[in-house]
């Protein structure tokens, strides 16, 4: 594949042509899912949950993101690597330009942080300084404990509209991408339509530019709760490859997610 970069992926934005994007934590798995043609591979946080059994991604540090992503931009082959900057490493502007370097520096081409508007200042301080952000809105794990559990987001006016507001404001401050969790497909539509950057989406509805999932739940490796938004791509595959390259497919054709993976 050839290397994928921001320009690839606005140029799918503007041309209607969806991405898939996977998680990956280790070289061997990064080999395969660039192979399978994943334009992005998300060296997520929930390496906390599917890695190291937490219950949470609260316990995530730095030099675990660090060693994952580098291990990740080994086996990489041409996608894009996006590293999650884990909790309260990004929580002043200053934190967060420290650790977003050293994320770059082990082989990530952007950073991914949770949260909305109060995040414009780092969002802009890291744009000026050559690194892209990616902003994931909606359901943010790393606020679990506030948030009251793992729920859907934005289905009252209200916090619709600041999620609106937020994405808007943030795509304003420099952001280059975002990422929707768990929010209703309406929403999701209307905030894809209302930014000129990509919006990948996870439990929001087919409409979003993109699709992501942690690897472990779409080759049906879940021990406990299967979210709702979750499809197992190795029950019609014999082999992780084809279910890889089936997951890829489904998303460009925007076969997957379908209604019952979505939330109305
Ligand atoms: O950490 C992760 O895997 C994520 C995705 C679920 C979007 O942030
Ligand atoms: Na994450």
């Amino acid at each position: 594949m050839n290397k994928v970069t921001l320009h690839t992926l606005s140029a799918c934005k503007k041309a209607g042509e969806k991405f898939a994007v996977l998680t990956a934590y280790d070289a061997c798995f990064a080999h395969a899912v660039s192979e399978a043609g994943v334009e992005v591979i998300l060296v997520g946080d929930s390496l906390g949950m599917v890695l190291q059994g937490q219950d949470s991604t609260l316990p995530v540090t730095m030099d675990d993101m660090i060693y994952h992503t580098a291990s990740v931009a080994k086996g990489n082959q041409g996608a894009m690597v996006m590293a999650d900057m884990p909790f309260m490493s990004y929580a002043t502007p200053e934190q967060t330009m420290e650790n977003a370097a050293l994320l770059m520096q082990a082989g990530a081409h952007i950073v991914k942080i949770e949260g909305g508007s109060w995040l414009a200042e780092s969002v802009s301080l890291l744009s000026d300084r050559g690194i892209p952000t990616c902003v994931h809105l909606g359901l943010t794990p790393q606020a679990v404990n506030k948030l009251g559990g793992y729920k859907v987001q934005g289905r009252d006016r209200e916090s619709a509209k600041e999620m609106i507001e937020d994405a808007v404001r943030l795509e304003q401050a420099g952001a280059s991408m975002l990422l929707l969790e768990c929010v209703p497909s309406i929403l999701a539509q209307e905030i894809t339509q209302a930014v000129d950057i990509p919006v990948i989406g996870i439990g929001a509805g087919v409409e979003t530019d993109a699709q992501v999932l942690v690897i472990h739940d779409m080759l049906g490796l879940n021990p406990g709760h299967t979210p709702k938004f979750v499809k197992n791509f190795m029950a019609e595959a014999d082999s992780i490859q084809s279910a890889l390259k089936n997951y890829v497919s489904a998303v460009k054709q925007g076969s997957f997610p379908g209604q019952e993976h979505s939330f109305e």
